[in-house]
């Protein structure tokens, strides 16, 4: 087949207009976004950098230990950088720096200057600012406290306005980021599709007696080549009974000869990420028992996707896709009937219990609000998300303990929220006991099957676009890619 071709169409002006849109809506608020700060792996040595989401977002700065400031009430310095000095040595060691001029040449900062400088000219700059803009929580938490506690002193004495509230910026940036601008459609395409490469080549690669390392590395080796800077998540390449654990990432095991592999993996390009999850038969046949189960799935991930479309709920989602799992699930002597009791006392969540999806981009699981007034929000026209329903029947649940409680999403997680996760849980175990249980025998031939199917979906002005579909989903289809050889060396 004839693989569609990247035509970038992405300037670096999308983080001018990013900013001019931050700042327009800033008000009369000063805000600190600080970078991400490089983490000990151990001695001397780092994890992997990977600047922070939000940072990264306004700024386009790669480097950690920074600060960008954006205060509207300026003229002249809106926007100002504060970043890592010129250092020669250091940087023979670790790497370029951009300094506090390639910050303003570079970046297109105001004005920039070195890191240490922040504290000083934050305090200053305060003067005659009356609402701060900082996420509590991080670790430059008691600089900025220090700062307006400081600023307040002076204002008190000298008569000038203090800075008298606090409030998260994130609440503006992350409806930003929620609905795609072009720039970023245009890379989580791409995303889309190096991560849909790397799939079908691990499709094809995956074999009885090759190891879940190996089908990784083959999968991460297209991603690199297409020009992916990383993965956007662990790699999950679970085979087997490995698929019933949702965020498996040891993919240290053989694949046998009979098993399943499901893979959720994607690539990040521009730091926009993929988020895909298909699972097929190691040796290019479904036995019936994973056909059956993969059937079931499937027809829930195209239902949920077939009502994608501006002005749907979020939530309604979900809805749809425990509704049909259910119904399969039932129909499969997985779980007792009817269907709408099994969704009513959330018998389902034996062997599907995450959500139907989230939003997709900087971060895998992206920033904003699911909920507006606490109705499921509806969809509109940019906003990107993933489908993924799935079926895990752990090799342990040969007997399952089901309640004639009802269940109740929502006032389990306000439960959790006002009690603590561990009181709630209890309590809603007593409930279960309360109600009355009773055992149900799961059929054996389906011990240990786990299966995911995933796609990234883009809300259009009419309708929806799925932007994964270059890899198979059909039984036909995963089959007779599982049958074709990868022509990637096997060493050893
Ligand atoms: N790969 C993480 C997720 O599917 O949510
Ligand atoms: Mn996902
Ligand atoms: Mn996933």
């Amino acid at each position: 087949m004839t693989l569609p071709v990247y035509a970038p169409t992405m300037t670096n002006d999308r983080y001018a207009h990013r900013r001019a849109e931050f700042l327009d809506q800033l008000g009369d608020t000063i805000a600190v976004i600080p970078a991400g700060q490089e983490q000990i792996r151990n001695d001397d040595v780092e994890h992997a950098f990977r600047q922070n989401s939000d940072f990264f977002f306004l700024t386009g700065f790669p480097e950690p230990d920074a600060i960008a400031v954006f205060d509207p009430g300026h003229d002249t310095e809106s926007y100002v950088l504060f970043v890592r000095e010129r250092d020669v040595e250091m940087e023979a060691w670790n790497g370029r720096r951009a300094g506090p001029e390639g910050a303003v040449e570079r970046f297109g900062a105001d004005a920039a200057h070195t890191i240490d400088e922040f504290d000083a000219w934050f305090r200053k700059r305060l003067r005659g600012r009356t609402s701060v803009g900082y996420t509590l929580g991080g670790s430059y938490d008691a600089r900025i406290v220090q700062a307006i506690t400081s600023a307040k002193a002076s204002a008190e004495r000298l008569g000038f306005p203090i800075p008298a509230s606090v409030s998260d910026p994130r609440h503006i940036l992350h409806e930003m980021r929620l609905v795609k601008s072009p720039f970023e459609i245009d890379a989580l395409r791409e995303a889309c599709r190096i991560s849909a490469i790397g799939h079908r080549e691990a499709m094809k690669y995956a074999s009885p007696g090759r190891t879940e390392g190996q089908v990784q590395a083959a999968m991460e080796y297209v991603f690199a080549s297409l020009g992916s800077e990383r993965v956007g998540y662990g790699s999950i390449v679970a085979g087997g009974d490995n698929a019933c654990i949702l965020h498996y990432v040891e993919n240290d095991q053989p694949l046998n000869d009979g098993d399943l592999l499901l893979i959720d993996a994607a690539a990040e390009f521009h730091h926009l990420t993929a988020d895909i999850t298909r699972t097929f038969p190691v040796n290019g046949t479904f036995s019936a028992a994973q056909r059956a189960v993969y059937e079931v799935v499937l027809e829930a991930e195209q239902a949920v996707i077939d009502i994608c479309a501006p002005g749907l709920p979020f939530t309604d989602m979900h809805e749809r896709s425990v509704e049909v799992l259910t119904a399969g699930m039932v129909d499969l002597g997985l779980l007792p009937g009817p269907a709408d009791e099994a969704i009513a006392k959330g018998w389902y969540r034996e062997f599907f219990f995450h959500g139907t999806g989230h939003w997709l981009g900087v971060d895998v699981h992206d920033a904003g609000d699911y909920r507006i007034d606490g109705k499921g929000r509806p969809l509109v026209s940019g906003m990107a998300f993933t489908v993924e329903p799935g079926i895990y029947v752990a090799p342990e649940k040969g007997s399952i303990s089901l309640s004639h409680a009802e269940y109740d999403a929502d006032a389990l997680a306000v439960a959790s929220f006002e009690l603590g996760a561990s009181k709630a849980k209890a309590d809603w175990a007593q409930a279960r006991e309360d109600a009355g249980m009773f055992d149900f025998e799961v059929p054996e031939e389906f011990l240990g099957i786990g299966v995911r199917i995933e796609d990234n979906i883009l809300i259009t002005d009419d309708g929806y676009a799925n932007l994964t579909d270059l890899v198979p989903v059909s039984i036909a289809d995963v089959e007779a890619l599982v049958a074709e050889r990868s022509e990637l060396p096997i060493f050893g």
